[in-house]
């Protein structure tokens, strides 16, 4: 039931170009419209949404931060992104007019289903991106988009996250349709630029062997950071959750804007560092500004890591190892820069003789608060 892989957490990394496949598929009317599975709220009172809080935990909350940047990006709605156990908490400020998004791969979460209810009490209205049909969060929302990603066995989520941000691609440029905020040529070059992600995955995989050796020759590091800027921060935060889950390692992601703010101080000879680099092609001057980051850590003796988009040869000169992804729209890069990282971490573990698809500590679904 591996089909051929050593553990479900391979095989699900393998799996990546249909889940984001089968996330996408369908998604359309007759007339090219964009759809969601289940819809509970008209889509006049979705239109007339304020603000966006997006509820999750672990990954799926990482999930949420690359939503938060794509979402404000196509539709001008504010976005906020909250760790679920911690909402309840703070008073938030919602109304009829706050669309509530929860993501989550098992849809019993304890603590992402309790955010939901206190949300729905207070009048907000809720969507569900959820992987598992039938799950108690979506049958308690008002909307749903499955990510219709297949089952994921491992503990460590690897498939659902890459289709939880697809998820919320289409959830943002269905309320940009909703709202007219992008033309309509404008949300379909966008889809075609998603569909051509999977293939573009695929070609990460296929060159997964450089990773793994890399992965291999680092078992015995006790510690690994990892930074990003932009949708490339949650991207470090994943990477990094996915090497202490997985290979019971110290490691941590920072947005890169904090190095000077603290973490360059951990810096010493022969600290790894990953480096998710953003588009060259991107906004204004981040580019330059992470490639400047990853001379101040090499400088101060790191061994940097970068993962960086193709052509982008700025960084080959600072990086002690580069893997590159295919090119896509800087917003998309997510579902291409997260592979190496997952990648690295399983075959880290595998390489420690650790049971990836079990962590110790861990469960699936987090059905207790
Ligand atoms: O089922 P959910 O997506 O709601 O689960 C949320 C987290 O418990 C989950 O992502 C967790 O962080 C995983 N161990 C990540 O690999």
């Amino acid at each position: 039931e591996k089909g051929g892989y050593d553990s479900f957490m391979e095989k699900e990394i393998n799996e990546q170009p249909k889940a984001v496949e089968d996330t996408l598929l369908g998604r359309t009317d007759a007339e090219g419209r964009l759809t969601l599975d289940e819809l509970r709220i008209s889509p006049e009172q979705l239109k007339n949404t304020s603000k966006i809080i997006v509820l999750a935990c672990g990954t799926a909350a990482y999930a949420g931060t690359v939503a938060k940047y794509a979402i404000e990006h196509w539709t001008r709605i504010p976005v906020e992104v909250e760790l679920a156990h911690e909402f309840r908490y703070r008073d938030p400020i919602i109304d009829a007019s706050t669309l509530v998004v929860s993501i989550s791969q098992s849809g019993e979460t304890m603590d992402t289903l309790m955010a939901v209810r206190y949300a729905k009490e207070q009048g907000a209205r809720t969507l569900s991106i959820c992987n598992t049909n039938g799950s108690t969060i979506p049958r308690e929302s008002d909307a749903v988009l499955y990510l219709h990603a297949g089952p994921e066995i491992a503990v460590a989520s690897t498939k659902a996250f890459l289709a939880m941000i697809a998820a919320s691609y289409l959830l943002g440029l269905y309320l940009a349709q909703l709202r007219g905020q992008l033309f309509s040529g404008q949300i379909s070059d966008i889809l075609a630029d998603l569909h051509k992600i999977p293939a573009k995955i695929q070609t990460i995989l296929d060159s997964a062997v450089d990773i793994k050796s890399l992965a291999q020759a680092m078992a015995q590091t006790p510690s690994v950071l990892f930074l990003g800027r932009h949708v490339g921060f949650p991207v470090a935060m994943e990477g990094a959750l996915k090497l202490k889950e997985l290979a019971y390692i110290h490691a941590e992601g920072f947005a890169a804007g904090e190095l000077k703010h603290g973490p360059i101080a951990l810096i010493e000879e022969g600290q790894p560092v990953f480096v998710v680099v953003p588009s060259p092609r991107g906004r204004d001057s981040l580019h330059g500004k992470v490639v400047s980051n990853i001379q101040e850590v090499r400088a101060r003796g790191a061994k940097t890591i970068t993962v960086a988009e193709e052509g982008d040869e700025a960084v080959r000169e600072f990086s002690e190892n580069v893997f590159f992804v295919p090119e896509t729209q800087p917003l998309l890069m997510p579902l291409l820069t997260t592979v190496p990282l997952q990648i690295f971490a399983c075959a880290l573990a595998s390489e420690k003789g650790y049971d990836v698809d079990q962590p110790r500590n861990l469960a699936k679904s987090v059905t207790v608060e």
